[in-house]
Parts: structure tokens; sequence; C-alpha cells
């Protein structure tokens, strides 16, 4: 199973799910792979901005060695499920969607919710990490049943 997580920057809230979903799929032998992108390209070839690294290294979730990498069309393909944040990922991933079976891989990680964007609140990254956790919890029991 290959998993792509995506935000707007991919180095605040995608690397944290990226981080978060690998560690659930090693502690629990799942054998996924993971991946993040996002949907803009300012940060592409940096490292996850310091205060996700930070919040997921006090959780046990090591990010610090993942890259930034724009999202792109040849993910429908590679990838069996896509998960992104917020509605404006959603809207901006979908554009890019060739046909049905591509735009049926795309979801909101959390089902209905949306991960807002902690870029400019320093105390937003912590729930945000408490957000994607629970997230990525269910998914890997909904995809676990199935
Ligand atoms: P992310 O947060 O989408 O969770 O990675 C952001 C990071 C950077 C920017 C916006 C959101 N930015 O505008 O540079």
């Amino acid at each position: 199973m290959k998993i792509l997580m995506v935000c707007l920057g991919n180095i605040c809230r995608s690397p944290l799910a990226e981080g978060i979903m690998q560690d659930l799929s090693d502690k629990n032998n799942l054998g996924w792979e993971i991946d993040s992108a996002g949907t803009g390209n300012w940060h592409v070839g940096q490292g996850p901005d310091r205060r996700s690294t930070r919040v997921a290294h006090e959780r046990g979730v090591p990010i610090g060695h993942q890259v930034c990498r724009q999202f792109r069309q040849s993910d429908f393909e590679e990838f069996d499920h896509i998960y992104v944040m917020d509605r404006n990922n959603l809207a901006d991933v979908l554009a890019m969607a060739p046909n049905k079976q591509a735009t049926d891989k795309v979801k909101l990680l959390l089902g209905s919710k949306e991960v807002p964007d902690p870029y400019y609140d320093d105390t937003q990254f912590a729930p945000v990490f408490d957000l994607i956790e629970d997230g990525c919890k269910k998914i890997v029991k909904e995809l676990r049943d199935n």
C-alpha cells in the first residue's frame, strides 16, 4: 500500500502526517510506504518547518530527514490513497485528476473536517499533531478492515 499526504507547503502538516502514518505502519508491521507533497512549490528541497520537527520529535516521530516536494500528476498513478489536509488542498489536487479513478483516491485526512494550517500560529503545532494522529489511526483501522 502506498499513501501520499498532501498540504499546501509540505513543510508543516503533511510532513507530520507522513511521519505519523509511517510510524503506525512500522509499529503494526503493515509494510505501507508513506510519502508527502505540497500543492505549492515555495519550499521545494527544504526540510520540514522546525516547529513541526520539534513537536514530532517530542512525540517520538522523527521527520527531520524529509525533503519537501511538489504534488505532481504522476502521484495519482503511484499512490493508492491520497489524503489532503483541507478543502483548498482538495480542490487543488482534484483539479489535476485526469479521471474518476484518480479522483476516487483523494480524501480529506479527517473525513469531513479540515486540519487547520498552523503556519502563522506557533501554538497550533501540538493540537495539529493530535488531529493528524487521530486521523491516521482511524485510517489505519479503516484500511486494515477492508
Ligand atoms: P503547510 O503550511 O501547508 O502545512 O506546510 C504552510 C507552509 C508554508 C506556507 C503555507 C502553509 N507558505 O505560504 O509558505
